[in-house]
């Protein structure tokens, strides 16, 4: 079975974890490349609902490995505490678990600047999920981040603390007029942290390299969205990793030669948490009605999603920048019942015409979106198994899905379970369509 990688097309919350669990059966290593406790990934199996933060949605089968890679950035408290709910529901955490001594951490004091920095910004928010992620990735960049390595050296992990807390206290003190931390108590928290998880960090290249090696299969489990990479998504309004499927090398050291395929996880329509441009957001009752029957509120903050129409030109340009194998279409019984369905093909911008995603935020915010209106379906497609039972305006919207995007559907989600769901063809399989950008 090759490697795949498993990305969000649009800005987050597609239904990833859903389509891990189940590609997850057919591979013997599931890992996160990217993102942190910001990510909320949701499996509803026979046991029960789990929604994951950090740990990779394989973890519910035996026999998996499953592992953090080096470019996620690991909150411990908030690991810690996804073990704890995780084992008390019975799921077995110990040789089956990885952390990268790579990753670096979140510390109190990246949640206290972030939280400061979004109530000076006003009007200007990204809306994050208060998680410290950005903060973390920017002291990563700035070499001043302390990694799960450092948990296993107290004398190194405490000269780094008092050195960064040196200067961000200040920061804190002075700009925001918020209060510092104290080094010897976060030492100590995170010194009760290591001697939790110092049997799990280690060097995870290796592991999955040498997992590769002999032939096992490897699967990638993209967070966020490609419209909320920091290269490639509607930037400021991003997080603050490669959540397209180029961070799935460098988040892991597995280098992209054994990246074999790409699988993108697309709603039926389009929905987007926190603040940024979304041209085909529905602000009426018919959006209204998308997040109603979508139950489209955050798995991490509990924030109502906006809502809107499928968008063409997002996800082409997802096609392009993941060079995507294939799509997996998610929640398209939620739009059982509508009357008609549009999709976006294009935007209108000061007389022009952009059949491309457009960088330039102001295009994006300002722009009109160009329609095709199709007829939508009244018969249940909750729970549908086979394509050849869904209704045929289902497969015409699908159809000029593909048509659209330029790239093949190889599964389809209409529902939360994990039997709601029909399979074209394995995404494993060698592809043959290859993206047309
Ligand atoms: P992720 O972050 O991409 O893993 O997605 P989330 O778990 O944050 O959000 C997706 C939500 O939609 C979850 O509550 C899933 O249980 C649910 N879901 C996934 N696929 C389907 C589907 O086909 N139909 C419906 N109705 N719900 C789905
Ligand atoms: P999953 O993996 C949806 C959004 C936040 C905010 C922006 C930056 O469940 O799809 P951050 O805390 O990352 O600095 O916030 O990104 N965001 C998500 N939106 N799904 C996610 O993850 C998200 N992770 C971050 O709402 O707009
Ligand atoms: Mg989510």
């Amino acid at each position: 079975m090759p490697n795949l990688v498993v990305v969000g097309t649009q800005w987050g919350d597609e239904g990833k974890g859903k389509i891990v669990d189940i590609l997850a059966r057919d591979a013997d290593v599931v890992v996160r490349f990217q993102g942190g406790s910001n990510a909320g990934h949701t499996v509803v199996t026979d046991r029960g609902t789990f929604v994951f933060h950090l740990i990779p949605s394989g973890i519910l089968y035996r026999g998996k490995l499953c592992v953090i890679g080096n470019g996620v950035v690991v909150d411990p408290a908030a690991l810690i505490e996804e073990m704890d709910r995780l084992e008390a529901k019975g799921v077995k955490i110990g040789k089956n678990f990885a952390i990268s001594q790579r990753a670096h951490l979140i510390l109190p004091y990246h949640k206290a600047i972030e939280k400061a920095a979004e109530q000076s910004k006003g009007s200007r928010r990204i809306g994050t999920t208060g998680r410290g992620i950005g903060p973390s990735y920017a002291d990563k960049m700035a070499r001043i981040g302390i990694r799960a390595g450092d948990l296993l050296n107290p004398p190194l992990f405490r000269a780094k603390l008092e050195e960064n807390l040196g200067e961000i206290n200040t920061f804190l003190e002075r700009l925001y007029q918020v209060k510092g931390f104290h080094v010897e108590k976060v030492f100590q928290e995170y010194m009760g942290y290591a001697e939790r998880l110092k049997g799990q960090i280690v060097e995870t290249s290796l592991l999955l390299n040498r997992a590769i090696d002999r032939g096992q299969s490897v699967l990638f489990e993209g967070a966020q969205g490609t419209h909320l990479d920091v290269d490639f998504g509607t930037y400021p309004y991003v997080t603050s990793s490669s959540a397209a499927a180029g961070g799935a090398a460098t988040g892991t050291g597995v280098g992209p030669t054994k990246l074999e395929r790409v699988m993108g996880v697309a709603k039926a329509y389009t929905t987007r948490v926190g603040s940024g441009p979304f041209p085909t957001e529905l602000t009426d009752e018919i959006g209204c009605g998308l997040q109603e029957r979508g139950k489209e509120f955050g798995s991490t903050t509990g924030r109502p999603r906006r809502c809107g129409w499928f968008d063409g030109v997002l996800l082409r340009y997802a096609t392009r920048v993941n060079g995507l194998s294939s799509l997996a279409v998610t929640k398209l019984d939620v739009l059982d019942g509508c009357k008609e369905l549009k999709l976006c093909t294009g935007y209108r911008y000061g007389g022009a015409l952009y059949k491309e995603m457009p960088a330039d935020l102001q295009v994006l915010s300002e722009c009109q979106p160009q329609y095709e209106v199709m007829s939508g379906w009244t018969a249940a497609t909750t729970g549908v198994t086979t394509y050849k039972n869904l209704p045929v305006q289902a497969k015409r919207y699908l159809q000029r899905i593909e048509e659209l995007v330029g790239c093949r559907i190889d599964m389809i989600s209409t529902g939360s379970k994990r039997s709601e769901t029909i399979i074209l063809r394995s995404p494993f399989a060698p592809s043959r369509a290859r993206s047309k950008s």
